[in-house]
């Protein structure tokens, strides 16, 4: 029903108007809490001990988590926890709010399976994410991450300041950190990944974390065009600094895989590639930093092209302990959850018979 009735519908609108309204009517249905629990139930329910998994002192109903990016200003939880995700990276959210880049900033590949965006992490600002999260019913047991950001405006050496605002913030309102220096749409973010800035950045902010009473867990997000020597780096500094894990990968600058013409694609322009064709990437990321930290206790968030649950099992397989989606909710539509979690359910169990 959605792939030939409602995607054909909301891919008539612009790509973010469609998201903005589909949220929304998934938002107003999802206020009343015995709809959203009748949703859950009637379709998109997938529950199983066999897929539960405990993590970062956490514990996850299932490895399936919405990516950052879809849920920048903490609107949506109680809708998408009703779709059977079992935890929600909110943000990338800044210190101030900042509008983004102009629009249109937001493409469809339909061909390639994928997106192209520079939104340039347009938010309303961490105070708004707090007052959401103070809104957010109690009976909502999803996980929740903060993603956190500088502002467009902040200049790299000041941009600690920035992620610790944001971090002290959402202390009392997140179960996780992701720190974002890998989004390739805020101009030399991407700078932050490298070893001497990194390390600075994320003594700080773990020291900020362990005077707390009782720390967080925090990732790094990383971008897949690193080389391994970068990787190599960064798996150093994040070991140095006792950080929980690593979310692999955030979109990519590259135009490799792409099914559209050489003309539809540099009449896009700039901005992060995402789905399908960044999947193998992602994988192989994945792949190399499991094999430089073995243990299973250093938490691999797998993203990246994930459109159903073999995409799924490849990610768990080269190295992910939980995974997320973004592109693959528009492209398999608001049931995507609940097939990878049929899929997997069926993995776990076999693999378990096998032991
Ligand atoms: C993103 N992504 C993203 N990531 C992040 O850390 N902060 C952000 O604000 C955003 N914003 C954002 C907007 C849009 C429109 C897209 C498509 C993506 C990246 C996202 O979380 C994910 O890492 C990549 O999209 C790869 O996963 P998929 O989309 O291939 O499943």
């Amino acid at each position: 029903m959605y792939k030939f009735f409602i995607k054909r519908l909301f891919f008539l609108l612009p790509p973010e108007r469609a998201h903005y309204l589909a949220m929304g009517m998934l938002r107003v249905f999802c206020s009343v809490a015995p709809l959203q629990k009748l949703l859950l139930f009637l379709f998109f329910k997938q529950e199983n001990k066999c897929l539960e998994q405990s993590l970062l002192g956490l514990k996850f109903k299932n490895p399936v988590g919405l990516a950052a990016g879809f849920d920048k200003d903490a609107h949506y939880i109680d809708g998408i926890s009703a779709l059977g995700f079992s935890f929600i990276e909110l943000g990338t959210v800044t210190p101030k709010p900042q509008s983004g880049n102009e629009m249109p900033r937001l493409f469809r590949l339909p061909k390639s399976l994928a997106l192209i965006n520079r939104m340039g992490f347009n938010n309303k600002g961490v105070e708004n994410m707090v007052a959401q999260l103070k809104k957010k019913r109690t009976d909502t047991s999803v996980i929740i991450g903060g993603n956190i950001g500088k502002n467009k405006i902040t200049p790299n050496d000041s941009a600690t300041d920035d992620y610790l605002f944001c971090f002290d913030a959402l202390f009392n309102h997140v179960d996780y950190f992701t720190v974002n220096i890998s989004s390739p749409n805020t101009p030399n973010l991407r700078a932050l990944q490298e070893k001497e800035p990194l390390n600075d950045l994320l003594l700080q902010i773990q020291n900020r974390n362990n005077s707390y009473k009782k720390p967080k867990p925090i990732l790094l997000k990383i971008a897949p065009d690193l080389t391994n020597a970068a990787l190599d780096d960064i798996i150093e500094v994040v070991q140095q600094n006792k950080l929980n894990g690593i979310v692999a990968t955030n979109t990519t600058i590259s135009r490799e895989g792409l099914m559209e013409s050489e003309n539809e694609i540099s009449t896009i322009g700039a901005g992060g590639l995402s789905g399908a064709p960044l999947k193998n990437r992602a994988t192989e990321v994945i792949r190399y930093i499991r094999n430089k930290i073995p243990n299973p206790d250093f938490v691999i968030i797998g993203v990246g092209g994930i459109n159903n649950s073999v995409d799924a099992i490849e990610k768990l397989e080269a190295g992910a302990n939980l995974l997320q989606i973004y592109t693959g909710f528009v492209y398999e539509g608001p049931t995507i959850a609940k097939k990878i979690n049929s899929g997997l359910l069926d993995y776990f169990l076999k693999k378990k018979q096998n032991v």
